[in-house]
């Protein structure tokens, strides 16, 4: 098992590059929240990571600074080979809630962002309905967010999410609202999608066995505020099966960061 116990750690061809990311809030009183400290950390292209940690660690902050929805208060994130100097890789992110607008079907939410970036309408009409189908909602295309169960309108969001082909795809918890079933065969969909499209994706979750079963790497981050406390390198061969799930290699891995997180808990 390949583990890197330092927070610092140097990738081959960085992608994305955090080097002593912080996020205070402000809050009510004179103190101040920290809810990020001096994350830094390589990402890098097509790499599949994880980011697991203890409830208001900070997850949602790090990865919302990531896609440039929410200032560093201090540190930097920069983004390495990105032409015309753009500031943003093409991306594409799930919220811990589905955020549709309550005023458009499912088709319509799907294709907002080919309306925003001006594609083809027929092209990107055909494309979301690849996708509506991929997340197992034919037949709902017509349906308003209210008609749509939580679990529905999560997966609507994940279709909205991938149906611009981003290069970096930001997924906070997306399968929370989801039945144990149809949160594994979604795992497996991913998998499916990060595998035919090498996208690079970070992907919070509170199940352990879903980041390593997803993940070439999982970060395991400490209590608030959070830095990273271990890297962890999946070190186990693709494509991952439901049937790996039982073996010894994949359950020493969950065992560790069970192990690692209650220690978090713990101080
Ligand atoms: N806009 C805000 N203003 C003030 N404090 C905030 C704000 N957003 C988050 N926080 C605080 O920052 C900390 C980290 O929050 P964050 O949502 O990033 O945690 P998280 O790890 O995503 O938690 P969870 O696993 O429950 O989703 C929390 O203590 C939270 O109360
Ligand atoms: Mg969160």
């Amino acid at each position: 098992m390949a583990i890197t116990g330092a927070a610092e750690r140097l990738v081959s061809t960085p992608f994305i590059r955090l080097s002593e990311v912080a996020k205070t809030y402000p809050s009510r009183g004179e103190t101040v929240v920290h809810a990020v400290e001096r994350v830094s950390v390589d990402i890098a292209q097509s790499e599949f990571t994880s980011i697991v940690g203890p409830s208001g660690c900070g997850k949602t902050t790090l990865l919302n600074m990531i896609g440039g929805l929410l200032p560093v208060s201090s540190g930097q994130i920069r983004y390495e080979g990105l032409k015309d100097g753009r500031k943003l890789p093409q991306l594409g992110m799930v919220f811990q809630d589905a955020v549709l607008l309550p005023w458009r079907t499912v088709l319509e939410n799907v294709m907002l962002p080919i309306e925003v970036a001006g594609v083809d309408r027929n092209e990107g009409q055909h494309r979301a309905r690849e996708l509506i189908g991929l997340v197992g909602l034919e037949g709902f295309e017509g349906r308003y967010p209210h008609e749509l169960s939580g679990g529905m309108q999560q997966r609507a969001s994940i279709a909205r999410a991938l149906v611009n082909d981003p290069s970096l795809l930001l997924m906070d918890e997306p399968f929370g609202a989801l039945d144990a079933l149809t949160r594994e065969n979604m795992s497996l969909e991913l998998q499916r999608i990060w595998h035919s499209s090498k996208k690079t994706v970070l992907f919070i979750t509170h199940s352990i066995a879903e980041s390593v079963f997803l993940s070439d790497r999982v970060l395991v981050m400490t209590a608030r505020p959070s830095r990273v406390r271990e890297i962890i390198d999946i070190d186990l061969p693709r494509p991952r099966t439901l049937q790996m799930t039982t073996d010894e290699s994949f359950t020493r891995y969950v065992a560790h960061i069970r192990d690692l997180l209650s220690a978090t808990a713990a101080m």
